[in-house]
């Protein structure tokens, strides 16, 4: 593998993937305006005249509530973006790793965690689109690596763009001394991004199909919450701070959290996660 095209390379993960890997391999990182993944002839150009031998797809609308309330734009970027980079991959023979997400499982009723081959019927329109950027990719490019990942988070890094995450909205509650509703009915892994980064040159060498990516997690996010605030020591009581919500997601549990089973198996252990609490500790420890 040499040349790799990051789309949404200045993104969360994107510019974490540059830092870590840049000098490791040659990294093809057009911004949007200069590489519109929703202009399919622009995407073509590109591919023809740059012959990337594998692309790691990350550029998307990723804000799940801006999706929700925009679902043309969602569809625009999310499936047919993703859909003519598969097609101008295939075209040029280049390995493609698409990211999905673990929202794809949010219509689930099953408890525990699921693997890539429950039956799926996704309640929000991120996730809807999602899924199906999963199949047109997969057709479109056969042999692409699609991987279901799950929230991330990091620290405030100076030069990269962060996100809400979960570390940031604890650690945020507890210097404010404000109260975090956090949900107790649902579940779902959250991950260290940099631990998704470190092991993603991996998942080019992994046959093509769907794969969890991430940590596995068996609490609730209020019970998750919980041992993060212990974890910091800052002598905080949970109760002083973090509120379960029990509110949230009525109709039924949402229970997103992967199974990493097929993954790791399938990199022979070189692709492993921590589980959402040993990732926790280490980013702390780190
Ligand atoms: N972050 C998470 O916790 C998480 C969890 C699960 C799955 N994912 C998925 O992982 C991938 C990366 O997520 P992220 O958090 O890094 O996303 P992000 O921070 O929102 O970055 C998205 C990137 O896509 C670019 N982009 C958007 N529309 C584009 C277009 N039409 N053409 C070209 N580039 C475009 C953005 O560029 P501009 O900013 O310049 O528009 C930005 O670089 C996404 O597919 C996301 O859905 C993320």
């Amino acid at each position: 593998m040499h040349t790799i095209l990051i789309t949404g390379a200045s993104g969360f993960v994107g510019s974490r993937f540059v830092c870590r890997w840049g000098g490791a391999y040659r990294l093809l990182t057009p911004t949007h305006a200069e590489l519109d993944i929703t202009d399919a002839d622009s995407v073509n150009s590109f591919f023809v005249n740059n012959r990337p031998d594998a692309v790691l797809h990350l550029a998307a609308i990723s804000n799940t509530g801006y999706c929700e309330e925009h679902p043309e734009e969602s569809l625009l970027v999310n499936v047919q973006g993703a859909v003519n980079v598969a097609r101008a991959a295939a075209s040029c023979g280049a390995k493609l790793v698409f990211f999905s997400s673990d929202q794809v499982y949010n219509g689930n009723w099953e408890s525990g965690l699921l693997k890539e081959d429950v039956h799926l019927s996704p309640e929000t329109v991120y996730a809807r689109h999602k899924l199906q950027a999963e199949q047109l990719v997969a057709a479109a490019c056969p042999g692409s690596v699609i991987l279901r990942a799950t929230w991330m988070y990091d620290k405030d890094v100076e030069g990269l763009p962060t996100h809400n995450n979960f570390v940031l909205n604890i650690r945020r509650a507890v210097a404010e001394k404000s109260l975090l509703m956090l949900p107790m009915r649902e579940y779902r892994g959250i991950t260290w991004v940099r631990e998704a980064v470190e092991m993603l040159p991996y998942a080019f060498n992994l046959c093509g199909g769907v794969y969890n990516y991430g940590s596995e997690n068996r609490l609730n996010t209020y019970e998750t919450g919980c041992c993060f605030l212990e974890m910091l020591a800052t002598g905080v009581k949970a109760e002083t701070i973090l509120q379960p919500d029990i509110e949230r997601y009525p109709l039924h549990e949402r229970n997103i959290s992967i199974s990493t089973e097929k993954v790791v198996r399938a990199s022979a252990y070189n692709i492993c996660f921590c589980d959402t609490l040993g990732g926790l500790r280490m980013f702390l420890e780190q």
